[in-house]
């Protein structure tokens, strides 16, 4: 069953040391991340054009930080679409179980740092499209 988070997908402020020797953000224990956090992973190297994502999960919460350059995040909650825009090092986006998502606009360098409540696991992510609406729907004539 699919856990259904009542949260919803935000933009978190992270801690920022400004420096003129360089800036520098950090994120400890649950202080600034609403889940702990079990695993780091980051994309890079994104040809121009490409895009990444397009799935979603049963259970996992992420983080998602353009630690370089910018991209677009497109949430999708099973009836609206929203995009973000992503291109400050000290600002994550918050995406909570059961949003289908993708990846585009990367710009040349970007580094993409998520942030997950979970070790990887295939059996969490939604892949499917379809399947993601049906469980939507099923969601909400459930009443959950
Ligand atoms: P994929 O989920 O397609 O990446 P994204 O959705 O970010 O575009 O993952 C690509 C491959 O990497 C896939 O074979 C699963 C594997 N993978 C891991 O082994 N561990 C991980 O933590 C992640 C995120 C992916």
């Amino acid at each position: 069953m699919e856990s259904v988070s009542q949260n919803k997908p935000r933009i978190i402020q992270l801690p920022k040391i400004c420096d003129p020797r360089g800036n520098l953000t950090f994120v400890q224990d649950m202080e600034q991340v609403p889940f702990e956090i079990s695993r780091v992973y980051w994309t890079y190297d994104v040809p121009a054009g490409e895009f990444r994502g397009g799935h979603s999960h049963r259970t996992a919460e992420e983080v998602v930080v353009a630690s370089g350059g910018s991209f677009n995040v497109n949430l999708f909650d099973g009836e609206e679409w929203v995009t973000y825009t992503l291109n400050r090092p000290y600002q994550g986006l918050y995406i909570p179980s059961g949003y289908w998502r993708t990846l585009d606009n990367f710009a040349s360098g970007s580094v993409c740092l998520v942030m997950t409540s979970t070790k990887y696991d295939e059996a969490d992510y939604v892949r499917d499209f379809d399947e993601f609406k049906r469980i939507v729907s099923e969601r909400r004539n459930g009443g959950v």
